[in-house]
């Protein structure tokens, strides 16, 4: 495992904007996510906002990924690949967004409904946000990443949840993915003591079913081996002495 790097003000102020620019994607995607709209058309307002904003899309060319954002629908996971294909009503829709400002990243990620979804979509939704919050919230100073791990998986766990455990959270900075890693899930290990200026993408991902996944032959897509729907919430954050500072907000 690589070190672990502490950002200094100057550093998370560089972050603070590439994750506002993240955070601003993401919410002129929700505000055109709708029945009829391809994946492609979301992929492309997402990259020339990011664009016009003087930044660049961290994931394209990121192991040759082909777009600015990953969407993944239903039983996907992460890292759906924009195409032709539109969006339905009744479906889940998960949008993860990365920008990189004068070097600096910032990822995000959150799910949407689309029209009307049974109540225990819509709870999984709120749920995996909820667990999101829940790990930020354990992310401060003194504490470790696997106070943040397991706070994640109480609120996913006992309600029923799969917890995925193939994909993880991450340090984040200079590069997208740094150390260390951030499990949705307790390890046995405390983890890294967490220290003010450490910056961390968390990022839960809770399903209806099984946490197993697989890829799909694209080599990109994950999907849940069950076929259960899935639902993903990212925020950059950094530790600050007061707490966690969300980075990812607009
Ligand atoms: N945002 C994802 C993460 O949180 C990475 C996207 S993979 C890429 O780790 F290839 F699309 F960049
Ligand atoms: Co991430």
């Amino acid at each position: 495992m690589s070190i672990v790097t502490r950002k200094s003000p100057r550093e998370i102020d560089l972050m603070r904007r590439a994750g506002r620019i993240v955070a601003e994607v993401l919410a002129l995607v929700e505000s055109e996510l709708r029945p009829g709209i391809s994946t492609a058309a979301l992929d492309e307002m997402a990259e020339r906002h990011i664009r016009d904003a003087g930044a660049t899309p961290s994931f394209k060319g990121y192991y040759d990924y082909p777009a600015s954002l990953c969407i993944s629908i239903d039983d996907e996971v992460v890292h759906g690949i924009p195409g032709e294909r539109q969006v339905r009503g009744g479906q889940v829709v998960s949008i993860d967004a990365g920008a990189i400002w004068q070097g600096y990243h910032g990822d995000a990620a959150r799910t949407f409904v689309v029209g009307d979804v049974p109540d225990p979509v819509r709870q999984l939704v709120d749920d995996t946000r909820l667990g999101l919050m829940a790990g930020i919230a354990a992310a401060r100073p003194g504490a470790h990443i696997g106070d943040i791990s397991a706070a994640v998986e109480a609120i996913g766990a006992p309600a029923g949840y799969g917890v995925v455990r193939q994909y993880v959270g991450h340090g984040i900075g200079t590069r997208m993915h740094e150390a260390p890693q951030v499990p949705n899930y307790t390890t046995g290990q405390r983890g890294l003591k967490l220290v003010p200026g450490i910056c961390l993408a968390i990022e839960p991902m809770f399903t209806l079913g099984t946490w197993e996944c697989d890829v799909r032959p694209d080599g990109w897509t994950v999907v849940t081996r069950d076929g259960s729907l899935a639902a993903h919430f990212e925020h950059t954050i950094a530790i600050t002495e007061d707490g966690p500072e969300i980075l990812t907000s607009v």
